[in-house]
């Protein structure tokens, strides 16, 4: 078989397993599990949170997981020792398509002890200390993006400013050169995406190549400052390496993990919170009269539109929750986005109010040992550019119907057109 007709036979396997999984998803759908209806996409997944919730604190969906949308269970399970990323045998749970290409996501899919020895090499990088000496830098790439949009009177707050400002971001942090700039935000850009899923063959192939761009990428950026080191992250991962604290594959993996985890993410916050505030102006003229409200807008976003809408866990045992036996190695789904609006805990939990002082801590960066690394740098981009589009354009309003993305895992916008004035 040539090259070519293997890779045509590998498509065609890939796009009949992706119609088969879809087909099944459909299928329950149609009998009412409202985790199969969430698992399809849905412009607005609350009213579907609602429905897991009548089924009590945790049930068990018609595709196999338990699946629960209580705070206090949710946080509990993140915190409890008994639950972990993979199962006893070391397999991440959810069934993998072999065609599909691999993104290992380091430690943030492994569990103990591998897990704390690769996030303690990291851990130091992201103290809040560290993390406001990137706070030039982040309004530098804050205002050149703002500089480019003034002389647009209508523009995509998504595609021209959301999603590129923690791509910067996180070149700024692994200290990308600026000759590979360009590359890494577009490839990185696909990775980004991959928070998703991959849900076409069309993508999962643009995703082959975005990977193999940036393991090139990345393993430049390591020789460089083998032979340059400097005080940044990538040196003291390469130093690590050198220690032999970590494998050189697992330091791509680093790179690889922060550049998914803090871009796509930090996008959906941006856009998320901006919808929120246009669509109550009320709120957006209070932060105009006092930029300084914008922590409370980031806080309140969080909760109100988790960017990261679920997590899983798999018990190493079987464990007795709320009467059900949860046995070992299941799929234990965790609705973040809905536990955010749990009216057990949160007064009024539907209504998007930056004064909001009721109720614990969001679960928007998760809990436990897993908890964000990010979270502090996300706080401060989230801070920064709120402040900042208030502040250069006040007058700031819809400009045409914004579109939601349709995901499980991910609560964003595809597009949020704006006028400036
Ligand atoms: C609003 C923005 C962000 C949100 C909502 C978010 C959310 C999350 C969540 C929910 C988890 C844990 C998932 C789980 O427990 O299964 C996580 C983990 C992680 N995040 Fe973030 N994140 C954000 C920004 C960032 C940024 C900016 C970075 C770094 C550049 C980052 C790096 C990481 C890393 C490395 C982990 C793995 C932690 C571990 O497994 O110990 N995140 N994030």
């Amino acid at each position: 078989m040539t090259t070519a007709t293997r890779s045509r036979a590998g498509d065609i396997r890939l796009g009949a397993t992706l119609f088969a999984a879809r087909a099944l998803i459909r299928l329950s759908g149609v009998l009412g599990d409202p985790f199969a209806d969430l698992l399809r996409g849905q412009e607005n997944p609350y009213p579907v949170h609602d429905r897991v919730r009548a089924k009590g604190p945790l049930h068990r969906s018609k595709l196999g997981p338990y699946v629960t949308a209580s705070h206090p269970l949710i946080n509990s399970i993140l915190r409890d020792k008994r639950f972990g990323i993979r199962t006893t045998d070391g397999r991440l749970p959810a069934a993998q398509v072999d065609d599909l290409p691999k993104l290992d996501v380091s430690f943030l899919e492994l569990d103990p002890p591998d897990h704390g020895r690769l996030r303690k090499l990291v851990a130091p990088s992201f103290t809040p200390r560290r993390i406001e000496r990137f706070r030039p830098a982040i309004q530098r790439a804050c205002d050149g993006l703002l500089d480019e949009l003034d002389h647009h009177d209508t523009f995509d707050l998504v595609t021209q400013f959301a999603t590129r400002l923690p791509l910067a971001v996180v070149g700024e942090l692994l200290g990308i050169g600026e000759d590979r700039w360009d590359d890494f935000l577009r490839h990185g850009a696909v990775i980004g995406a991959t928070l998703d899923g991959v849900s076409s063959v069309g993508f999962a192939k643009e995703l082959k190549v975005a990977l193999r761009e940036l393991h090139v990428l990345f393993g430049e950026l390591v020789e460089q400052r083998r032979a340059d080191p400097r005080d940044d992250l990538t040196t003291a991962l390469v130093q690590a390496q050198a220690d032999d604290k970590l494998t050189a594959d697992e330091l791509l993996n680093i790179f690889g993990l922060l550049a998914i985890a803090g871009s796509e993410t930090t996008a959906n916050l941006i856009g998320n919170g901006t919808l929120a505030l246009l669509r109550h102006p009320e709120q957006w003229a209070e932060l105009r009269d006092d930029p300084d409200l914008a922590p409370k807008v980031v806080e309140e976003t969080l909760r109100y539109e988790s960017p990261v809408q679920q997590s899983q866990r798999v018990p190493h045992e079987d464990v007795e929750l709320h009467g059900l036996t949860v046995p070992a190695n299941s799929q234990v789904i965790l609705l973040i986005g809905a536990a955010n609006r749990d009216p057990e805990v949160y007064r009024e939990p539907n209504t998007f109010d930056i004064h909001r002082t009721d109720g614990p801590d969001h679960l928007s960066f998760s809990s436990g040992i897993h908890y964000c690394i990010g979270a502090p740098l996300a706080r401060l981009e989230g801070d920064i550019a709120f402040r900042s589009l208030v502040t250069r354009m006040p007058k700031l309003t819809l400009g045409g119907t914004p579109k939601v993305r349709r995901s499980l895992v991910i609560r964003g916008l595809r597009s949020l057109p704006l006028r400036a004035s």
